[in-house]
């Protein structure tokens, strides 16, 4: 398959062969990404990280993938620091570090900032997190880590928990796991609900997920926990937050309900959502799910890249 210059703004940009192709050349990875295996496959390439809000794990294994395959990163973190205080334009600041790159990876706080800047753009443009929006290679990853922890993804009761309205990595991963055949449950406070955009998808696609608030009510059935942050950033009014942070919380006692291999997961950063004593039982997964950033976005470089490997 070739993915040569394919922009990745949303999951919906991929078919499920696709997907598994992608997630193939991850595991083909893996070697590299653990520093076992040295390539420079990607020697002579250019990634321009664009991160208009906060990162630590996206922007750090895009770098970090890159850099072991011996690509070079430029990055920009800080509106402040750029041409963007004085008034550029995104279409103007995308039009600029296309020309000193070769790929282009952007965060930014709007929902639909990477489908411009793709327009803008003739060399690949990476979402890496678009607002309230989508984020598709946290998807990409949360996927890898479910097939490489449950030997597969089709037929797991995955159950999604939090703040689905604001939180962008529920809204991609909802639709590719119902693509691959996962049976949803979404739970939420319900302020926080899944938005109607993402569950009319899924019941296109052909999934039916039950929603509720209530956890205690489906952890026994669960196989994937998938615990998402309340995003603060994203509320209008700080009031609304103060009603619904803290409203769910994972710890040890709310485990013992669960099935011996569940796995918990979790994009990171977490807040108070799961308490650190779930840390060091075997359900936890979410620091081998971020370590799995690295695999994956290595094999999105070198695919939209066009690099054999
Ligand atoms: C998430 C994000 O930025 O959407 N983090 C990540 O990329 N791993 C989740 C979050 O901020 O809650």
């Amino acid at each position: 398959m070739n993915f040569e210059n394919m922009d990745v703004v949303s999951i919906r940009d991929f078919t499920r062969d696709q997907i598994e192709e992608i997630l193939d050349r991850s595991r083909a990875m893996l070697p590299y990404a653990k520093g076992e295996k040295v390539s420079r496959a990607l020697e002579g390439k250019i990634l321009g990280n664009l991160f208009f809000e906060p990162s630590t794990r996206t922007r750090l294994s895009f770098e970090s993938a890159a850099n072991r395959l011996g690509a070079r990163v430029i990055d920009v973190s800080q509106t402040s620091t750029t041409s963007i205080v004085k008034g550029e334009t995104l279409a103007d600041t995308i039009r600029m570090v296309e020309a000193y790159s070769d790929v282009i990876v952007l965060r930014h706080p709007h929902e639909g900032a990477a489908r411009l800047a793709a327009h803008f753009s003739e060399k690949p443009v990476i979402n890496a997190g678009d607002g309230a929006g989508s984020h598709p290679t946290q998807t990409l990853l949360d996927l890898f880590t479910i097939q490489e922890e449950m030997g597969g993804i089709e037929g797991n009761n995955v159950t999604i928990l939090g703040d689905l309205k604001y939180g962008r990595t529920a809204h991609s991963l909802a639709e590719a796991l119902t693509v691959f055949g996962a049976k949803l449950t979404f739970v939420a406070p319900e302020t926080l609900q899944m938005p109607k955009d993402t569950v009319d998808q899924v019941k296109k696609l052909g999934g039916d997920p039950a929603i509720t608030s209530d956890i205690e009510g489906v952890i026994a059935d669960t196989d994937v926990l998938y615990i998402t942050r309340i995003q603060k950033e994203r509320f209008p009014d700080p009031a609304e937050y103060q009603k619904v942070a803290g409203t769910y919380r994972v710890d040890k006692e709310m485990l013992r309900e669960a099935k011996k291999d569940m796995i918990v997961m979790h994009p990171l950063p977490r807040i108070d959502e799961i308490a650190p004593e779930v840390d060091s039982t075997a359900h936890a997964k979410y620091f081998q799910q971020a370590f799995n950033g690295i695999p994956v976005r290595m094999a999105l470089l070198t695919s939209v890249l066009g690099v054999d490997f």
